[in-house]
């Protein structure tokens, strides 16, 4: 079983910069309208604007696989793929927005949490703290030589240390010119072994449940993945460069300096 990931050129490297930045910025850009009423079809609307007007990108969900919204976004109990539609949003719901845009051949992919209102339940905060963690760990163990099994084996501990749970079912993924390629990056404990090199990009995207880490996938619209006993979830996703000496946060936005920074060099 052979795992086929490019290492990127230069100048492809480049584009996967510009992707990414583009991606980070729709966060930045839609984090304002994230507010107690709006409905997810209007932020998914004001994001498809954003992106095929002023940035002249192309949503990478739309008609994915027969996806039939821009993004995804993803309130409370719903894991990943919510599906925009007429749902409004309340005071101290937790919400995953997830953006893919692809320009000039490459994509970028990134996710983060929104709390509607600002303020929600200590546990509802707690989680998505904890998920940020998790990612956050994970990124600063990438580097050349290193295991992908890394992934997994930080945050699973740091999610049942807080007894919640690691999603199973949906993982990260190798990104370049196509959205989603190899290798597989999985979010629990396994031994799916790859090693890195400088040049590769993937996603590290863990989606951790306050519950149970079963999930369900709607039965009529086929897409939206919900957890089985109804407790919320939450996701961060970053698109990543493996560098010579370490890793660079493709999807990197300026609110999270202070938290981890954009380029990570090891010794
Ligand atoms: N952006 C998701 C990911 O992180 C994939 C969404 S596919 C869609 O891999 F079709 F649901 F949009
Ligand atoms: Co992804
Ligand atoms: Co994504």
């Amino acid at each position: 079983m052979t795992v086929h990931v490019p290492i990127l050129t230069a100048a492809e490297i480049e584009k996967m910069r510009i992707a990414g930045k583009l991606a980070a910025d729709v966060l930045d850009m839609i984090g304002p309208h994230v507010v107690p009423g709006v409905t997810t079809l209007e932020l998914d609307n004001i994001m498809h604007d954003y992106i095929v007007n002023t940035q002249e990108a192309i949503p990478a969900c739309l008609n994915y696989q027969g996806y039939p919204k821009n993004t995804c976004i993803s309130v409370n109990e719903e894991v990943c793929h919510g599906i925009p539609g007429a749902k409004h949003l309340h005071k101290g719901d937790i919400v995953n927005i997830d953006v893919t845009v692809i320009k000039d051949d490459f994509y970028g992919d990134t996710s983060r949490m929104y709390i509607v209102g600002g303020e929600t339940s200590p546990r509802n905060r707690r989680l998505c703290e904890v998920t940020q963690e998790c990612l956050y760990e994970a990124i600063k163990a990438i580097k050349p030589g290193v295991d992908l099994t890394v992934v997994g084996d930080i945050i699973q501990p740091i999610a049942e240390k807080n007894s919640f749970s690691v999603v199973r079912d949906y993982c990260g993924h190798g990104v370049g010119r196509e959205f989603h390629q190899e290798p597989e990056v999985l979010h629990f404990r396994n031994r799916n072994h790859f090693i890195l090199e400088a040049g590769m990009t993937f996603t590290i995207e863990p989606m951790i449940n306050a519950g149970t880490w079963k999930c369900r996938v709607n039965k009529h619209n086929g897409w939206t993945v919900t957890t089985q006993d109804g407790q919320p979830s939450a996701q961060y996703e970053h698109t990543l460069l493996v560098t010579e000496d370490g890793v660079e946060i493709l999807t990197y936005r300026s609110e999270e300096e202070g938290h981890i920074d954009r380029i990570i060099h090891h010794a």
